[in-house]
């Protein structure tokens, strides 16, 4: 039976470590400050900024948080971002995704600093996860290594599957891999054989947003699993993207949903606005 990986309590060490670096950059009269910007009424959105909200106030960062109407234009949210970049006191800038369509949202992530960018979704940052000479890290991606070292799973010549090709997860998930000299590669909803792909892997890293996709068929022996969905599947159930009772018995390591990935995004974020925050 896998071991199941504790996002919980890797999340909570590394709560504990923001919290630390906060109190030292506050006796040195800094205080850590995050700006949060929700545009809209898409609930989800509401609750997961909620929750970033909450962490930061358990860690000591400063949260700003700025709601507005979905009929903002984008020149509006241009402006506040324009002017979060030039204040001096906001370390990190996060414009909570999906925005409403009326605006870009490519041009409103290019128009966060990439010195504040905790998202870490700009070209800049993006170039950078490919060379390897980041500042920040993107969250979710960044979470799942952390997960990794924290059980320590060698990650050095591995065969190492992602499925998924977002540009939020499995594009720089696949990155971060790559940069620590694992064999990777990236699976998508054209890949030819996939079952055969992914049982060739030690490390599978599954972000496809399909509840249960992942079967014990399609998985080695003695795999570490990483589940990077939350979805519901037909009883209502929150489910990852791995089906967990069958998988778990042949897997050596696996995280579960919830309590495995989720948990690391928003400790990854609180780590990126204290990176920020040191380099002011
Ligand atoms: N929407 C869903 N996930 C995210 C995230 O990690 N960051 C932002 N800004 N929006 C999101």
């Amino acid at each position: 039976m896998a071991i199941r990986i504790d996002g919980k309590l890797v999340s909570s060490k590394i709560r504990e470590e923001v919290k630390g670096e906060v109190s030292k950059l506050t006796d040195k009269g800094i205080k850590p400050a995050l700006a949060v910007i929700l545009v809209g009424n898409d609930p989800a959105s509401a609750v997961y900024v909620r929750n970033k909200q909450k962490a930061c106030l358990e860690t000591g960062i400063e949260p700003h948080q700025i709601t507005l109407p979905e009929e903002t234009e984008e020149r509006e949210l241009l402006d506040i971002i324009d002017k979060l970049n030039r204040d001096d006191d906001i370390h990190g800038i996060l414009v909570q995704l999906p925005l409403p369509k009326h605006i870009s949202s490519e041009r409103v992530i290019e128009a966060i600093s990439p010195k504040k960018d905790v998202d870490a979704f700009s070209h800049d940052s993006v170039g950078r996860i490919m060379e390897g000479k980041y500042s920040f890290l993107p969250c979710t991606p960044a979470g799942v290594m952390e997960l990794l070292a924290h059980y320590n799973v060698e990650v050095e010549g591995k065969e190492c599957v992602v499925i998924g090709r977002s540009n939020i997860v499995g594009k720089p998930m696949a990155m971060l891999l790559l940069n620590k000299s694992a064999t990777v590669t990236i699976c998508h909803s054209k890949t030819k054989n996939l079952p055969e792909v992914c049982k060739r892997a030690d490390i599978i890293v599954c972000a496809v947003g399909k509840a249960e996709f992942l079967t014990a068929d399609m998985v080695k022996p003695g795999a570490v699993v990483i589940d990077v969905g939350i979805n519901r599947n037909s009883e209502g159930k929150l489910v990852g993207d791995v089906k967990f009772d069958e998988v778990e018995p042949i897997a050596s390591m696996i995280t579960p949903v919830p309590g495995g990935v989720g948990p690391m995004t928003i400790a990854m974020l609180l780590k990126n606005t204290v990176t920020s925050a040191k380099g002011t």
